[in-house]
């Protein structure tokens, strides 16, 4: 990387820190702030340009749709318009804007869209952060701000075939795990990402079953 790209990056750092500071639905800066770590770890084995990857795992979630209304294009465009502004190269700001658009995960029925290299690499980066323990502190912190129970017994998770159906989508914690979470590792795209997820996986099903032995009071049973 040329120290002008180091600069550059230090810059969209800095000015995504500033704009999503004290989000608690579990986009904060923090989840930027992982993702970029994974992403560019992920970019080294895939080999991958690491530029590319630094930028757009910085502005991934800058608009994202299920936070601002609905809008698609929004956060593609800042991004787009954040990198021109920076006096980089109208194909840098595209490539980073076709990833933004395509990163995000829509609904277990969503057909996914293609992505460059790069693109597949902070997917897989996102979508290591929503699994493991982070993924569950996430779930939970996002259940809270969203207003939603941890668990109904009985209500079943719903698959969703659209992303209009995701983004209104009325759930439990629990659930989500069921739509989402568990199904993350069968849906990445680089060899790294799929090691790292088996283990982040299979901690969320001990969590599970925990939880739903405790919910039972099934573990009660254990200490007879
Ligand atoms: P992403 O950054 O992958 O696009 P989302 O915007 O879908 O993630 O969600 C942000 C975080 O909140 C993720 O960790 C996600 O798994 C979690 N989350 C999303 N929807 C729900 C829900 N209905 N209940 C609990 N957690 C959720
Ligand atoms: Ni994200």
């Amino acid at each position: 990387m040329t120290p002008e790209q180091a600069s550059r990056i230090a810059r969209t750092a800095e000015y995504v820190r500033a704009e999503m500071r004290g989000d608690s639905s579990g986009h904060d800066w923090w989840h930027v702030h992982r993702v970029r770590n994974l992403a560019v770890r992920l970019a080294e084995r895939e080999q991958a340009d690491a530029y590319i990857v630094e930028l757009a795992a910085l502005l991934h979630d800058i608009s994202d749709y299920k936070r601002n209304g609905g809008d698609h294009e929004r956060g593609p465009w800042l991004a787009a318009g954040w990198i021109r502004g920076l006096g980089e190269a109208e194909g840098v700001a595209a490539a980073v804007a076709e990833i933004i658009a395509g990163v995000s995960f829509a609904g277990a029925g969503v057909p996914p869209k293609p992505l460059s290299l790069e693109g597949q690499v902070v997917q897989d980066a996102d979508r290591l952060d929503a699994i493991g323990a982070i993924g569950v502190a996430r779930a939970f912190a996002f259940g809270g701000h969203a207003g939603e129970l941890m668990h109904e017994p009985g209500r079943p998770p719903q698959p969703h075939a659209s992303a209009e159906a995701y983004l209104n989508r009325d759930s439990t914690t629990i659930n989500h795990f069921y739509e989402k979470l568990l199904l993350l590792k069968d849906r990445l795209n680089t060899p790294g990402a799929r090691q790292i997820a088996q283990h982040r996986h299979e901690f969320l099903e001990a969590f599970l079953a925990e939880f739903l032995a405790e919910w039972d009071a099934s573990d009660v049973a254990r200490f007879r």
